[in-house]
């Protein structure tokens, strides 16, 4: 079993949309994949009552009780743990990391979110955990703070996820029904990036992207 980590201390960061969001591309391309809400706010729990089926296994587990959720998954089969933390919340976040295979933390490109970037790199860091920039939320035509994001972590040598993801309206339209945007609409552009961004977590934690069939339509 593989286990993905969702951090950032910053709140609204799409922590949660791309837990989601990867948890349903996985699950579309055969793998057993269980998602592990951390968060007390338990966001990834009120998606899944939404979305109302059992394709996905999620739970709201305390910290303390993480490994041995870990445990009884990859007993029960799991392929791939997936697992959401709440912002401002570092012990949290730690305990998540290390289980870690790959600690994705999601990144708006502006001067406010790069602070709290920065400081859950040093917890990956520190704990010796591989992780991966994503940029998120960036305006379809964006401007100069995203090329000087970009760059700043160039300079520090931070790895960055090749895939931007933008902003778009299909990921809160998917998920009031507790949907992807894979499954709201799969032609589309939202669809698309998160195709790429399945593919390149696979590469990253070193799974078999399996089939990268396109999820049924809603
Ligand atoms: N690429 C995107 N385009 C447009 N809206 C987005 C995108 N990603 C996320 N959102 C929206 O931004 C809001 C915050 O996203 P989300 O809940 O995933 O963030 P979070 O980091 O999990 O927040 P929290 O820190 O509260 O747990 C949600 O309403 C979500 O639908
Ligand atoms: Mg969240």
């Amino acid at each position: 079993m593989k286990t993905l980590v969702i951090a950032s201390q910053k709140g609204g960061v799409a922590k949660t949309t791309t837990t989601t969001e990867m948890a349903i591309a996985a699950t579309s391309a055969g793998l057993a994949t269980a998602i592990i809400d951390t968060d007390p706010q338990a966001t990834s729990c009120f998606w899944a009552e939404a979305r109302g089926r059992n394709d996905i296994a999620v739970a709201s587990v305390f910290p303390a009780l993480l490994p041995s959720k870990l445990t009884a998954l990859e007993e029960a089969g799991c392929d791939l743990a997936i697992i959401d933390t709440p912002a401002v919340s570092k012990d949290t976040a730690s305990a998540a990391m290390r289980h870690a295979d790959l600690v994705l933390i999601p990144t708006k490109p502006a001067a406010f979110d790069l602070k709290s970037m920065l400081e859950t790199i040093e917890q990956a860091q520190s704990l010796g955990k591989p992780y991966a920039i994503m940029l998120t939320m960036c305006a379809p035509l964006h401007g100069p703070e995203l090329n000087a994001t970009l760059a700043r972590m160039a300079d520090l040598h931070h790895e960055i996820c090749p895939v931007l993801i933008h902003q778009y309206v299909a990921y809160p339209r998917a998920q009031k029904h507790g949907l992807s945007v894979q499954e709201l609409d799969p032609g589309g552009k939202a669809a698309a990036e998160m195709r790429q961004l399945y593919a390149y977590m696979c590469r990253r934690v070193g799974i078999e992207a399996g089939l990268l069939a396109a999820p049924a339509a809603a």
